[in-house]
């Protein structure tokens, strides 16, 4: 009797126990691989850099690459001063920097085409002197 319970406690323990510690460090593991993008500092610029670390902080990189990658949105790299096209209106716009700040406090203002509106808003919830750090570190990004 003493040892079944025993037996049964221990075959609790490696069916259920370890394979859920498993499950969780690597879980946990692949949250952290994806916070560790971070984008090399910007050198000689202190707004743009200022810029990466509020991008860095809001999130921004989950979504956006900067060097080339599609991701869920577009790249930022080469983005400023480029020319956009939309799936909800149909003008065309050069990247400045009134388009990025519109873009970030209204994303879906101007919907990028071959993307959908995934994006969050960003007005009220990123300062004024925050958006402009992030312009000028997109402009930064040739
Ligand atoms: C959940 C994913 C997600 C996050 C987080 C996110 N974006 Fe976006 N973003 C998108 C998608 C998708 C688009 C394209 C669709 C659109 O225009 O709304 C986009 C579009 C943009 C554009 C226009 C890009 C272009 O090619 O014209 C800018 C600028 C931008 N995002 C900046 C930001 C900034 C700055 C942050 C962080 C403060 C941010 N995004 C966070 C998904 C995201």
């Amino acid at each position: 009797m003493i040892f079944d319970s025993w037996l049964n406690r221990r075959s609790f323990f490696i069916w259920a126990i370890v394979p859920t510690i498993i499950f969780m460090v690597i879980f946990s593991w692949s949250c952290n691989s994806q916070h560790k993008i971070e984008p090399a500092p910007v050198a000689g610029d202190p707004l743009a850099e200022k810029g990466r670390l509020v991008a860095k902080g809001a999130g921004c990189f989950a979504c956006h690459s900067v060097d080339g990658t599609k991701l869920v949105g577009p790249t930022w790299k080469g983005l400023y001063g480029q020319k956009r096209k939309f799936s909800n209106v149909s003008i065309e716009v050069i990247a400045d920097d009134a388009y990025i700040r519109e873009s970030i406090e209204s994303p879906s203002a101007k919907i990028v085409a071959g993307y959908s509106n995934q994006m969050p808003v960003f007005k009220g919830i990123l300062s004024a002197e925050q958006i402009d750090s992030i312009v000028a570190y997109i402009k930064s990004l040739k």
